[in-house]
């Protein structure tokens, strides 16, 4: 087991990528904390990983909230005594929309996909400074190294701000002993959000730029989180993780 008698928090666990790491980390050995909006859909994954022999729970988080970030670290921490591993997940798209200027919609997206990494990353170091150290994975994307089309620009600039805020959090807090790492997924199963990156010809046209000529699965990503909250990746912090296809090797 590689992450064996961990305690984590994953955001946005209640589908796709977060879901599939939040299995894997159970399956694993962490206690596995599923923290979404969605309640329906997160318990759905916490029963999937409860059945599988796994230990786990549903908190209701919206990472743009403070307190609710105050109440979830606490619950974790209160439940089972520590947080090692904190995967700052939940975001949303900027392709759903026709309108790339506006700016409603860069308030919002900054606010849940910058902000709530922000958020997140404050108050899981103060409960991981309380247990002596900890690992973060920040996801960020292809779209936080470079622009696209069709993408509201606050996309790319929120997930830009999360490959730097990694960086920052990792000098500052490389002496508590813990770990920031971001992970850049490429072209992958549609979101939930995802408007113009769902439709089937933009996505043949983004694949034509993928070197292993096709889409990423969720377990891909999945595969490189647990990497980074394990101790296999002790001596990593700050760095980031292309899971692309080779994407961004072109
Ligand atoms: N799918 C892709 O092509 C792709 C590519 C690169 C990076 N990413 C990033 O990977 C992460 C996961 O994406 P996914 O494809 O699994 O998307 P998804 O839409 O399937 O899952 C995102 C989850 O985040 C949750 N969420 C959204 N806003 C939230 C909020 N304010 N508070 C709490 N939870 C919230 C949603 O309810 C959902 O369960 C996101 O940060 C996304 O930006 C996705």
């Amino acid at each position: 087991m590689r992450v064996a008698n961990k305690v984590a928090l994953v955001t946005g666990a209640a589908s796709g990528m977060g879901a599939a790491t939040a299995r894997l980390l159970a399956r694993e050995g962490a206690k596995v904390a599923v923290a979404d909006m969605l309640e329906a859909e997160g318990q759905s994954v916490v029963a999937e990983i409860e059945k599988a022999g796994g230990t786990t729970r549903f908190l209701r988080l919206d990472v743009a909230e403070e307190d609710q970030w105050e109440a979830a670290v606490a619950e974790v921490t209160g439940a089972w005594g520590r947080l090692d591993i904190l995967v700052n997940n939940a975001g949303i798209s900027g392709s759903n929309t026709n309108n790339l200027y506006d700016t409603a919609l860069w308030d919002r997206i900054m606010a849940v996909n910058a902000r709530g990494v922000f958020l997140g990353v404050k108050h899981g170091v103060a409960a991981m400074r309380q247990g002596g150290g900890g690992s973060i994975i920040n996801l960020s994307s292809i779209s936080g190294v470079v622009g696209q089309q069709r993408i509201h620009c606050a996309y790319n600039a929120s997930k830009a701000a999360v490959r730097l805020l990694t960086k920052s959090i990792a000098v500052q807090e490389g002496a508590a002993g813990i770990r920031v790492n971001s992970v850049h997924p490429g072209l992958m199963p549609p979101m939930r959000t995802s408007g113009a990156t769902a439709d089937p010809v933009f996505r043949a046209k983004m694949l034509n730029h993928v070197p292993l000529r096709r889409t990423g699965e969720v377990d891909e990503v999945a595969y490189a989180i647990l990497f980074l909250a394990s101790d296999e990746s002790a001596y990593m912090t700050g760095t980031e993780l292309h899971v692309d296809g080779g994407y961004l090797a072109c």
